[in-house]
């Protein structure tokens, strides 16, 4: 089991969850964060500092997608250990559907 960061990061971007992980297993892509399964402790602290509301375990129905992309993306994007500045436009973005495939190309996380 671990931890899982889901679409309504993408473009929010608020970085709040990097600053409690205890074990820095956060990886930054260009819009959004994902969480290293391989490192991930499932201690669940950062999901209510996500302003997003984007952190979930992927044990949650549904999730199943959004573990594959975790998993896939974790190796090949950068550490983050604290957090940056935000999009200024983080708020707009909140809640906004379809955010995977205008930034993706796709409309399902394990296709990514
Ligand atoms: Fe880090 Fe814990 Fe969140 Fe996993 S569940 S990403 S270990 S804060
Ligand atoms: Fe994304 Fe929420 Fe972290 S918006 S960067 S998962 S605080």
């Amino acid at each position: 089991m671990a931890y899982v960061v889901t679409e309504n990061c993408i473009r929010c971007k608020y970085m709040d969850c990097v600053t409690v992980c205890p074990v820095d297993c956060f990886r930054e892509g260009d819009t959004m964060l994902v969480i290293d399964p391989d490192v991930c402790i499932d201690c669940g602290v950062c999901t209510p500092e996500c302003p997003a509301d984007a952190i979930r375990p992927d044990v949650e129905d549904g999730l199943r997608g959004w573990a594959a992309f975790n998993a896939r993306y974790a190796p090949a994007w950068r550490p983050i250990a604290r957090k940056g500045t935000p999009p200024p436009d983080a708020p707009a973005w909140d809640g906004v559907v379809g955010k995977l495939q205008s930034a993706f190309g796709v409309a399902d996380p394990s296709l990514a």
